[in-house]
């Protein structure tokens, strides 16, 4: 019988360089969009798709994203006694049940395929999800969720895919295409940060991933791959072709938020639907848009 997936790694590592000066006393993992660290979404988004354990893999200079999971017992108190029951119910939602979440750490940031391979016996033998804070996705369903849904009926791996332009193959994990049906694509193989010359397709993987544990003893080689880092897309490329493994072309907008532009989009793009700021930011998009034509 298929195990259910009940835990998800959250890899909060590495080291934000192309955020810097912003990252470097703060995690990016906490950059906030419009009003919520880019954890919060991927925590909210794990636990939409019935993930019951959450396990960060953290490294030194992460401490407050351990600190926004836990208690404030100054602030709460604060907010108790000033009867500020709102701001408080977004505080208390956040906490996680004892025993539900769990940090490790990654003491050198040696890649994403070392972060997950860090995790490895708090995983055990079950499949679970990876998610990456950085990548936020804006969908109806959440995308792990949307994921979970075809997961339950394919099983084996399945990675959330997207196309993109030829000449940006170079930034992500590429896929090697099979057959296709709907959403879903059966993928033959992988090949991480391929020249656009060289990629087998333009179908790129983007930060979620349901991955089965034979995946950690293809990390357990240890051997660096692109940028001298280990890599999670080799060791899930050796997993091709032994087992299930799929893209799915999941509905909704993602944005790098670990890129300063992509950070920036996510920001318009949630600000636009926030309930109780986005006419606001609407009207001064539009504003700036009509000045921008006038230059
Ligand atoms: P990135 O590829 O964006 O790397 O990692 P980075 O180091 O965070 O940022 P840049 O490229 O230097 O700006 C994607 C995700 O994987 C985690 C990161 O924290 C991020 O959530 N990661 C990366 C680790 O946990 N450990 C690593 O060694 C590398």
């Amino acid at each position: 019988m298929r195990k259910p997936l009940r835990k998800a790694i959250f890899p909060v590592g590495g080291l934000g360089t192309r955020f810097l000066p912003a990252t470097k006393a703060m995690p990016k993992e906490m950059l906030p969009v419009v009003d919520k660290p880019l954890i919060q979404y991927a925590v909210e988004e794990a636990r939409a798709a019935g993930i019951e354990e959450l396990i960060f893999v953290t490294g030194r200079g992460k401490g407050a994203i351990e600190d926004h999971f836990d208690y404030s017992y100054e602030l709460q108190e604060t907010l108790k006694e000033r009867n500020k029951d709102t701001e408080l119910a977004l505080i208390d939602n956040l906490i996680p049940n004892p025993g539900e979440v769990a940090y490790i750490r990654q003491q050198e940031a040696r890649g994403l395929g070392h972060a997950v391979w860090c995790a490895r016996n708090l995983v055990g033998n079950e499949p679970f999800a990876v998610l990456l804070a950085d990548d936020l996705v804006q969908s109806d369903i959440p995308c792990l969720k949307q994921m979970v849904e075809i997961y339950n009926e394919v099983g084996g791996n399945v990675v959330a895919v997207m196309d993109v332009p030829r000449e940006h193959t170079d930034r992500y994990g590429v896929l090697k295409t099979g057959k296709q049906s709907g959403r879903l694509i059966e993928a033959l193989g992988l090949v991480e940060k391929p020249k656009p010359v060289d990629a087998p397709s333009t179908l790129s993987i983007i930060g979620r991933y349901i991955l089965q544990p034979d995946v950690f003893g293809h990390l357990d080689a240890q051997e660096p791959g692109a940028g001298g880092e280990i890599q999670l897309t080799d060791a899930m490329a050796r997993m091709c072709g032994r087992g299930r493994f799929h893209g799915y072309r999941f509905e909704g907008t993602r944005f790098d938020c670990g890129d300063k532009a992509g950070f920036i989009q996510a920001n318009i793009a949630f600000a636009l639907r926030h309930p109780s700021i986005g006419a606001k930011v609407r009207e001064t998009v539009l504003a700036f848009a009509e000045d921008l034509k006038k230059k």
